[in-house]
């Protein structure tokens, strides 16, 4: 290293921003830089021969027991303190290293320390940006987790709402029937006790009594479908209904199962798959969901008669790979116009009230297919171009894996 003129060395000491001294063995203080006497607050003359202790008492402990411990072990070691200067806190960092000779003897320790008064002050600030942050975060996951109860609230309301609607219309009615009844049974047993029943008459109230009781059988079903329909809304889908089974046969048993109603329909029904593949998958709810879209297809795609009766078809397209396994129902009927496509899955909708419809069997297949299997199903339909409704499920789930392909 080349010696560099004293007087340089004494200025760039001298004039730096930083901290620095030096003190010898004994922890005297040997040298005192510009900035080092205004932290300590004193003139050279007044620092240089004294040691930290002498200086300023018993607030000196810790820089004299690292500077001890620097001198002793040979070690460099770095500390951050706070001290009141003119009035005000300021925090410094220093860093206390051993000095040496040529000969390589410790012959003091020499010290360096930076004002980090500002650096601390905005470190302090981040973190408690950071830790509000943190605190607004938490605040808005719960307000989100709030909103999402109180909309499965409203939904569980709206639900509520509208079963206790549907139920309520074939319940009045039955009850209404059942009135209808009681009164014909009554004004009979009446006549009977005063002798004044009729051949006529009896005839006549055995006639509206049928009606009556027809209607009120008719309402009480009606009521009973919709609760039981409701239940398979409800079901518990956690609890496991897993089958292992190859593929096509589960699929050609479906079939046969659906095959009578296809017949009465008059459609052809085709279901087609490839390859043969073993899976273990929830299979109860599959059925139900496949059923559900082939008896849609029977009893909303060919209503309009202008459907060729000889060219009516729904087939049932499977297909998997790798990742999934997706399920077709196709039909070649009137298809749905746009605004029923689009609330088609919502609970309750039917545009088959009058028929009988619940409105349920495409929300009950949508939510297995995208609760039960993690799935999704989409819906294809244009007025005259038919229907494909398809369920794209992927494998390897608790709800449907496979276990083997050939
Ligand atoms: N294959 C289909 N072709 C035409 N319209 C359909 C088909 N499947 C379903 N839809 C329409 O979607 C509505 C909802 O179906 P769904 O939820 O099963 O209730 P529902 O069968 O009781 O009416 C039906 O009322 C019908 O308008
Ligand atoms: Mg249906």
């Amino acid at each position: 290293m080349p010696t560099l003129p004293v007087d340089l060395l004494r200025t760039v000491i001298q004039e730096t921003p930083l901290v620095i001294y030096a003190k010898d063995t004994d922890r005297r203080f040997v040298l005192s830089n510009r900035m080092h006497g205004l932290l300590v607050e004193r003139p050279e003359g007044a620092v240089l021969g004294r040691t930290d202790t002498e200086l300023f008492g018993d607030a000196a402990a810790e820089v004299e027991g690292n500077t001890a411990r620097v001198l002793a072990e040979r070690v460099v070691i770095a500390s951050e303190y706070t001290l009141p200067i003119a009035g005000e806190l300021r925090t410094y960092l220093e860093t206390i290293f051993p000095l040496r000779n040529a000969a390589g003897d410790v012959i003091g320790a020499g010290g360096i320390a930076t004002d980090i008064t500002a650096r601390r002050a905005l470190e302090v600030a981040l973190q408690e940006r950071a830790t509000e942050l943190e605190r607004t975060l938490v605040a808005l996951r719960a307000a989100q987790s709030e909103l999402i109860r109180n909309e499965k609230m409203a939904a569980l309301g709206t639900l509520a709402a509208t079963v206790a609607h549907e139920v309520n219309t074939p319940l009045g009615v039955g009850l209404t029937a059942a009135t209808v009844l009681q009164d014909l049974v009554d004004s009979l047993s009446d006549s009977a006790d005063h002798g004044t029943l009729t051949r006529a008459g009896l005839r006549a109230s055995l006639d509206d009594a049928r009606a009556a009781a027809t209607l009120a059988v008719r309402s009480l079903e009606r009521a009973g479908k919709l609760v039981a329909s409701l239940q398979q809304v409800a079901v518990d889908r956690s609890i496991p209904d897993l089958r292992t089974t190859h593929l096509a046969a589960w699929l050609r048993e479906l079939e046969d199962s659906l095959r009578p109603s296809a017949r009465r329909s008059g459609v052809a029904l085709a279901f087609r798959v490839e390859g043969d593949h073993l899976l273990v998958f929830a299979a109860g709810e599959l059925q139900q969901v496949v059923t559900n879209l082939v008896v849609n297809a029977f009893t909303h795609a060919f209503e309009s008669a202008s459907q060729d009766l000889a060219d009516r078809r729904v087939d049932v397209i499977v297909t998997l790979t790798d990742a999934v396994l997706t399920l077709s129902v196709r039909d070649n009927g009137c298809g749905m116009a746009p605004e029923v496509a689009a609330r088609a899955v919502e609970p309750f909708f039917t545009t088959r009230r009058a028929g009988g419809g619940s409105g349920l069997g495409l929300h009950v297949a949508h939510s297995i297919a995208v609760e039960r299997f993690g799935g999704a199903l989409h819906i294809d339909s244009a007025p005259g171009r038919g229907t494909a409704i398809t369920l794209e499920l992927p494998l390897g789930t608790p709800a449907l894996a496979l276990v083997e392909s050939r």
